[in-house]
C-alpha cells in the first residue's frame, strides 16, 4: 500500500529528494551538490548527465533511507531550477552541450539587439516576461547556432529541448515522454501565457524550430510512470512545476493576494493573482503559477533577484571569510551595523525591478576600519534590501500594501536576516516550521493528481506557521539605510552604463 510521495527538487546547486508522508512530514531525505562550471566570465553551465545522475542517486538514497524500495511510493513530483536550457539527441539521449544555467549572461548582447530592434513589447505582451538573458529562448538559440551541426539536426527533428523538468522526465521514462508543465513553459520566452501555447511568432523571432519543443502539460496530472532501474517498481510521475511556483503552492498561497519569498541561490517573490494574468507596470514578471489537472491556469506576479544565498556562498567559497553558510549569521552579529559598507551583489546583473544585465557586484563605503563582519552584515542587508525593492514594485502593481510575507528556502533559517527583513519591509515575516516548501509543493501537486490528498482544503490543514518576525527597529534608522542602498544601486548602474 503506497504510503509516501517522493519530491525531487533539482536546484541550481544541488539535487535533493524528500519523501513525505500524508501529514506532509519529512520521512527521509538525501541531497547532493554538483559541479558548477564557469567556462568564461558571466557564463554558468551544468553537466546534464551529472544533474541526472545526482537526481537519480538521491531519489534512490532517500527511498532506501526510509527502508523502502519504491513500492511504497504513491507518486513522484518534480520541481526544478527554471529556465536552465538543455538540448539532447532524441535517439541517444546524449546532450549536445552542457546545460546553460539561468544565471548565464552570454546572450545579453543579443537581447540588447532585439530590444533595440523594438521586439520587447511583443515579448512582454505574449509571455509576461522581459527581454533578458535569464530566460531560455536565447540560450537555446545559442546552442543551435554554436554547437557544430546542431541547427541542422534540430531542423531534421533529431534534437529535443527542455528545461530541467523535461530532462528528468525524459530520463525517468527512458525517452518515452518529452513533456514540460505550463509553469516551466512560461519561462522560455516562447510560450504565450494567455493562449497557453507555444507561439509561432516568437519561435520565428528567436529562430527556433518547433520540432525541438516538449509537449506542455498541467502541473498536476499523471504523465506516465518511471521506467528506470532506480526503483524496484514503476512509480507514477504526477507533478511538475518550476521551483518558485512549487514553493508558492507549498506555502499554500492558493488565493489571490498571498505572497511568498524563497531565499535560495537567488530570491524569488511571487504573488498569486488567481486566474488573471496581471500585467506589471513596475518591471515584474507575469507568469504561470500552476494548473491543477484540467482546472483553469493560475497566474502570479514575480520579482526575481539573482543573488541571495549565492552571496553567502561567495563569502564562503571565494573569499573564505566563513566556513559554512550558517556561519554568516554569527559573523554579521559581531557588529551592530555594516559600518557604512554597502554591498550590491550584482554578480549576474540585477534582476527585478532594475533589470540591468550589465551591472556587476560592487562593495562601496570601505574604510580602514571595515572588517569581515561588516562585509558579512552588508551581504545579509543586501538580501533584505533587494527583497524590499521587489516588494515595493509588487505593492504598486497590486495597488495594495503587503502586510505579510511568507518565507522559505535555506537562508530563511537565518534569524538575523528575517528580523532585518521585517524591519526593512515594515511588514510581518512568517516562517513555516518546514522550510522545504519547494519540495512540499511538488509533493502536493503529485499527491493531488493520484488522490493521495483529497484537495486544497485537506492541504490547508497541514501547514503550520512556526515563527513570526514583527518589525521592531525604529523607522528613521531604517529609512537612512534604505536611502544608502538606493544610492549604491544607482552608482553601480551608472558604472555599468558608462
Ligand atoms: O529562476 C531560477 C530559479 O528557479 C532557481 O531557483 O532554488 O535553484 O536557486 P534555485
Amino acid at each position: 500500500m503506497p504510503q509516501y510521495i517522493l519530491a525531487l527538487d533539482q536546484g541550481t546547486t544541488s539535487s535533493r529528494a524528500i519523501l513525505f508522508d500524508q501529514q506532509g512530514r519529512i520521512v527521509a531525505q538525501a541531497q547532493k551538490e554538483f559541479t558548477q562550471l564557469f567556462p568564461r566570465p558571466g557564463w554558468v553551465e551544468h553537466d546534464p548527465l551529472e544533474i541526472w545522475a545526482t537526481q537519480a542517486g538521491v531519489a534512490a538514497e532517500a527511498t532506501v533511507k526510509a527502508g523502502q524500495n519504491g513500492r511504497s511510493i504513491a507518486a513522484i513530483g518534480i520541481t526544478n531550477q527554471r529556465e536552465t536550457t538543455i538540448v539532447w539527441e532524441r535517439r541517444t539521449g546524449r546532450p549536445v552541450y552542457n546545460a546553460i544555467v539561468w544565471q548565464d549572461r552570454r546572450t545579453a548582447a543579443y537581447c540588447d539587439e532585439l530590444r533595440a530592434a523594438g521586439h520587447e513589447a511583443l515579448i512582454r505582451r505574449k509571455t509576461g516576461l522581459l527581454l533578458d538573458a535569464y530566460f531560455s529562448a536565447t540560450k537555446l538559440r545559442w546552442i543551435l547556432d554554436n554547437v557544430p551541426g546542431a541547427r541542422r539536426q534540430a531542423e531534421a527533428g533529431e534534437l529535443a529541448f527542455g528545461t530541467v523538468d523535461s530532462w528528468l522526465v525524459w530520463n525517468f521514462t527512458q525517452g518515452e515522454r518529452h513533456i514540460t508543465d505550463v509553469s516551466n513553459a512560461a519561462r522560455t520566452l516562447l510560450f504565450d501565457i494567455h493562449r497557453r501555447q507555444w507561439d509561432e511568432e516568437l519561435l520565428a523571432l528567436f529562430d527556433i524550430p518547433a520540432s525541438v519543443l516538449p509537449e506542455v502539460r498541467a502541473s498536476s496530472e499523471v504523465y506516465g510512470a518511471t521506467k528506470t532501474t532506480v526503483f524496484a517498481s514503476k512509480i507514477p510521475l504526477a507533478g511538475m512545476a518550476g521551483d518558485q511556483q512549487a514553493a508558492l503552492f507549498g506555502q499554500q498561497c492558493t488565493t489571490p493576494g498571498l505572497v511568498k519569498n524563497t531565499y535560495g541561490t537567488g530570491c524569488f517573490m511571487l504573488m498569486n493573482t488567481g486566474p488573471e494574468a496581471r500585467p506589471s507596470q513596475h518591471q515584474l514578471l507575469t507568469t504561470v503559477a500552476w494548473q491543477l489537472g484540467n482546472q483553469p491556469v493560475q497566474y502570479a506576479l514575480e520579482g526575481s533577484i539573482f543573488m541571495a544565498g549565492a552571496v553567502v556562498q561567495w563569502l564562503r567559497d571565494q573569499l573564505g571569510i566563513i566556513r559554512s553558510a550558517a556561519e554568516v549569521e554569527q559573523l554579521a552579529r559581531q557588529v551592530p551595523d555594516s559600518g557604512g559598507v554597502c554591498f550590491v551583489p550584482a554578480f549576474a546583473g540585477l534582476g527585478a525591478p532594475h533589470w540591468d544585465q550589465h551591472a556587476r557586484g560592487t562593495v562601496l563605503g570601505l574604510t580602514r576600519a571595515s572588517t569581515a563582519a561588516h562585509l558579512a552584515r552588508a551581504a545579509v542587508e543586501a538580501i533584505a534590501y533587494q527583497t524590499l525593492d521587489v516588494l515595493r514594485a509588487m505593492e504598486a502593481d497590486a495597488g495594495l500594501p503587503i502586510r505579510e510575507l511568507r518565507v522559505d528556502g535555506g537562508a530563511a533559517a537565518n534569524d538575523l536576516l528575517m528580523q532585518l527583513q521585517a524591519d526593512v519591509l515594515g511588514a510581518r515575516v512568517v516562517r513555516p516550521r518546514l522550510l522545504e516548501t519547494t519540495a512540499l509543493g511538488a509533493a502536493y501537486l503529485a499527491g493531488l493528481a493520484v488522490g493521495y490528498w483529497g484537495g486544497l482544503d485537506e492541504l490547508q490543514q497541514l501547514n503550520a506557521a512556526d515563527t513570526t518576525f514583527e518589525p521592531q527597529a525604529e523607522r528613521a534608522g531604517i529609512a537612512a539605510g534604505i536611502a544608502e542602498w538606493q544610492r549604491a544601486v544607482r552608482a553601480v548602474r551608472a558604472w555599468a552604463a558608462d
